[in-house]
């Protein structure tokens, strides 16, 4: 294994991963977050590590355990999420595999919030997190050579996820359609199109670790 790390096509570069869901709370004891359990992030790097690379592994709350030969930094919250990555830059590639919240709790409680006894339900406010993705990959000075988003849609899944390459300045997307039917959702398979700007590549359905595969391969010779 030392062998294959030693002269894996990534050695010498550096990337950056993010996975999980992220948790944002409502009270010290409640939080609201995205379904998750890290599986797809967790064997990108995985994958990435496995080519040699040196790989910042960013993870939120995740059900699977991250996985061994990289430094893994354990967030909470997206904007906890959006300093590590700064933090762990430079790097030559970035991953964000993360499905962050897109909205935190703005009137978040500092006690737990009690019920009081009236019937009524707490009115929770939302305020918008920071798009982490769109942020590094709109980086004037240190921005990774290579910059891959995620995009999972339920529908027009290709066109939602050229948009979303388009409106966040990433180099690629990899668009999934989780729409209940597919069965993706929670599963350990994956069906996948890559968004690059030459166009829309289809993968067949594959498990999460064959997606992972490919993908790292792609990403080394990107960066080759
Ligand atoms: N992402 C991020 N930070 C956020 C939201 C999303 O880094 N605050 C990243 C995700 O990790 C993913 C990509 O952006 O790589 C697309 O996430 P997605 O939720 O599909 O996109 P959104 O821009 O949030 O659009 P939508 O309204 O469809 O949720
Ligand atoms: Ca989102």
């Amino acid at each position: 294994i030392e062998a294959a790390l030693a002269g894996g096509p990534l050695r010498g570069r550096r990337v950056v991963v993010t996975s999980g869901p992220t948790h944002e709370p409502i009270d010290p004891v409640r939080y609201i977050a995205n379904r998750s359990s890290g599986a797809q992030g967790t064997s990108i790097a995985r994958a990435l590590a496995g080519l040699g690379a040196e790989v910042v592994f960013v993870t939120g709350p995740a059900t699977v355990p991250p996985p061994a030969g990289v430094e893994v930094v354990r967030v909470e919250t997206a904007r906890e999420m959006l300093e590590a990555v700064q933090a762990a830059l430079p790097a030559d590639a970035a991953v964000f595999a993360a499905a962050v919240a897109d909205w935190r709790v703005a009137n978040a409680a500092g006690q737990k919030m009690k019920k009081d006894g009236t019937g009524l339900a707490p009115a929770l406010e939302f305020a918008e997190n920071p798009d982490i993705l769109a942020t590094v990959a709109g980086m004037s000075e240190g921005r990774p050579r290579l910059v891959v988003g995620f995009a999972a849609e339920t529908h027009d899944v290709e066109a939602h996820a050229r948009a979303k390459r388009d409106r966040k300045a990433c180099d690629w997307i990899v668009a999934n359609d989780v729409s209940p039917a597919t069965g993706i959702m929670g599963g350990a398979e994956n069906e996948v199109t890559l968004i690059t700007a030459e166009g829309a590549e289809t993968w067949p359905r594959l498990s999460k670790d064959e997606v992972a595969g490919r993908l790292a391969q792609r990403i080394a010779e990107a960066l080759a």
